[in-house]
C-alpha cells in the first residue's frame, strides 16, 4: 500500500453567523488511525465535523484543512467526499420518497465519477446491486432494508445500520462519526461498535465523537483529543478517554483555566 493519506488541520478558526466558535484547532489524522474527540457540551465538536465536510453555515475565518497537502477549505462537500471525507450526522435527516438503495447509488456514483452531471451516469444497476447485496450480507443487514425510505421512521439502531452501510459502500479515507446523540440506545451502540470493528483497517481513519464509553472500549482510540471552548486542549491515548469517563471534565478545566474561563464567558453571553 502507498503511504497513508494525512488530514491536517492547522490553526482552524470557524465562525457561525459572525460568532467565533472554533479558535485555533490543530489536529492531524492518518488513514488507519482511530481517534476519539471528547469535550463538554458546546465545546465545538460537531462544529469541527461540519466544517470538515464543508457545511455552508460554518465559515473558516483563519487556518487551513488539507489532505496530503491539498487545501480543501474552498472545496464544496461533494468534492470533499471525492477526496474521501465522510460525516455521519448527529441528527440524520429524513428524505421522503428516497429509498436507501437509491440514495447509496447516487452517493457512490458521485464519489466514483468526478465528471458526473446531476441525473447522468449512475453506476450501472447490476454492478451496484451486486455490490450492495455483498456488502449487506457481510454486515448481516437484511436486504429488505435497502427498500426502506431513508431514515423515515428508523429506530436508533436502524439509523446506525444506515450509517455503517454508507461507510462500507463509500469507503471513505477519513470518517467522522458524531455519536453524541443522547438517544443512542444500546442497540445503536452495538451496531456502531460492531460495524466499526468490521470496517476499520489501514484504509480508513476514524474520528469518533462520543461520550459513550462502550464505543471506545470496542474501538480503542490511539489518540483521544479533548476540546474545550473551541480548541483542542489535550491529546492523549485511550487512558485519557477512560479518565474523562470516570472523572468528567473538572480536571481538564483545572488544567486549562483560560479555556475554562472562555467557556464560562460564552455560556453567559448566550443566556
Ligand atoms: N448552526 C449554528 N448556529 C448557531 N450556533 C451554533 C451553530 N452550530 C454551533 N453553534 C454554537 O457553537 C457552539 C459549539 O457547538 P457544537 O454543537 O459544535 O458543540 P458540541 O461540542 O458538538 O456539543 P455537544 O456535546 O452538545 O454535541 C455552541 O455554543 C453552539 O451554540
Ligand atoms: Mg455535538
Amino acid at each position: 500500500m502507498s503511504e497513508p493519506a494525512a488530514l491536517k488541520i492547522e490553526n482552524l478558526h470557524v465562525s457561525v453567523g459572525d460568532i467565533p466558535i472554533l479558535k485555533g484547532v490543530n489536529l492531524e489524522m492518518r488513514q488507519g488511525e482511530t481517534h476519539a474527540l471528547m469535550g463538554p457540551n458546546g465545546s465545538g465538536k460537531s462544529t469541527l465535523a461540519y466544517t470538515l465536510i464543508g457545511h455552508p453555515k460554518y465559515e473558516v475565518t483563519e487556518g487551513s484543512i488539507s489532505i496530503d497537502g491539498t487545501d480543501i477549505v474552498e472545496l464544496d462537500p461533494c468534492e470533499r467526499a471525492r477526496l474521501g471525507m465522510f460525516l455521519a450526522f448527529q441528527y440524520p435527516v429524513t428524505i421522503p420518497g428516497v429509498k436507501v438503495a437509491d440514495f447509496l447509488r447516487h452517493a457512490i456514483s458521485n464519489i466514483r465519477n468526478p465528471d458526473r452531471k446531476e441525473g447522468e451516469d449512475l453506476m450501472p444497476m447490476r454492478d451496484f446491486r451486486k455490490e450492495l447485496r455483498d456488502t449487506m450480507d457481510e454486515l448481516n443487514i437484511d436486504f429488505e432494508f435497502a427498500r426502506r425510505y431513508l431514515n423515515d421512521g428508523f429506530s436508533g439502531g436502524e439509523k446506525k445500520r444506515m450509517e455503517i452501510l454508507q461507510l462500507a459502500m463509500l469507503k471513505p479515507r477519513f470518517a467522522f462519526l458524531d455519536e453524541t446523540d443522547s438517544g443512542l440506545d444500546s442497540d445503536a451502540v452495538r451496531v456502531v461498535s460492531e460495524g466499526l470493528q468490521k470496517l476499520s483497517g489501514p484504509h480508513m481513519g476514524v474520528m469518533i465523537i462520543t461520550h459513550h464509553e462502550r464505543l471506545l472500549e470496542y474501538n480503542i482510540p490511539q489518540y483521544t483529543h479533548v476540546m474545550l471552548a473551541g480548541r483542542i486542549v489535550e491529546t492523549g491515548d485511550a487512558a485519557l478517554a477512560h479518565e474523562l469517563h470516570a472523572n468528567g471534565y473538572a480536571g481538564v478545566r483545572e488544567r486549562h483555566p483560560e479555556a475554562a474561563a472562555e467557556e464560562l464567558q460564552a455560556q453567559e453571553s448566550t443566556t
